[in-house]
């Protein structure tokens, strides 16, 4: 399973690209807006940090296929890497047909059931994002429908690709590992949550202690 980071806060992109463990970046309407910058000045700068598939999603405010394909080109003009993420609606899915037949790529976010997902892989979406966090909110385990999304994926030989989205804790991504998604993204806290273990740091102190016990500082 690959990872891309939820962000689009550059430090915490910066970090994770150091690290060598992201291989892709995914924005939303909240996460441009958390940041409080120009939509275009901080992708353009995202691009510049990471060398793969950068989502940036269609203004929150247009929901016509017209105006969705409209933005969607502009957007893939800001770099080659980009991804145009797509609301999954009726008005959605006419873009990424549109989109899709230009050889622009699309990621169908706001998935929550298996059939939106069969309908935007049928429409030719890159990736489609299911949403696991979000309807474990709602006390529906979201990881099942990861799950059903895999399997009928590969009963399919569907080639858009799965990225389990709204991430939330390290548990989510083991149990996205496990059930087939293709690509975690996640925000940086999880990243780093993933990095730790209590035995992993006494291990680090008893070493150093040990070291320095024989031989010095
Ligand atoms: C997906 O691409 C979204 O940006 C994101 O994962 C949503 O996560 P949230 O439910 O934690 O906001």
């Amino acid at each position: 399973m690959k990872f891309f980071i939820d962000t689009a806060n550059v430090e915490d992109i910066k970090k994770a690209n150091d690290m060598g463990v992201i291989s892709g970046v995914t924005t939303n309407p909240s996460l441009i807006a958390k940041e409080g910058r120009d939509f275009n000045e901080v992708i353009k700068e995202i691009a510049s940090i990471v060398d793969g598939p950068i989502s940036g999603e269609v203004k929150a405010t247009t929901t016509d296929a017209k105006g969705m394909i409209e933005e969607g080109r502009e957007i893939a003009k800001i770099h080659p890497n980009m991804v145009v993420k797509i609301p999954m609606t009726s008005e959605g899915l006419k873009a990424i047909k549109a989109l899709t037949a230009e050889g622009i790529k699309t990621n169908c976010t706001l998935i929550f059931t298996a059939n939106q997902a069969l309908l935007a892989a049928e429409a030719g979406a890159t990736y489609v994002s299911p949403f696991l966090g979000r309807l474990d909110d709602i006390n529906t385990p979201g990881i099942d429908l990861i799950r059903q999304i895999s399997e009928i994926f590969a009963i399919y030989d569907y080639k858009t690709q799965i990225i389990a989205a709204s991430v939330r804790n390290p548990i989510h991504v083991t149990d996205c590992a496990l059930a087939g998604a293709d690509i975690a993204t996640v925000p940086y806290k999880v990243i780093d949550q993933m990095t730790k273990h209590p035995l992993t740091d006494q291990g680090i102190e008893k070493f150093q202690k040990d070291y320095i016990a024989v031989f010095g500082e």
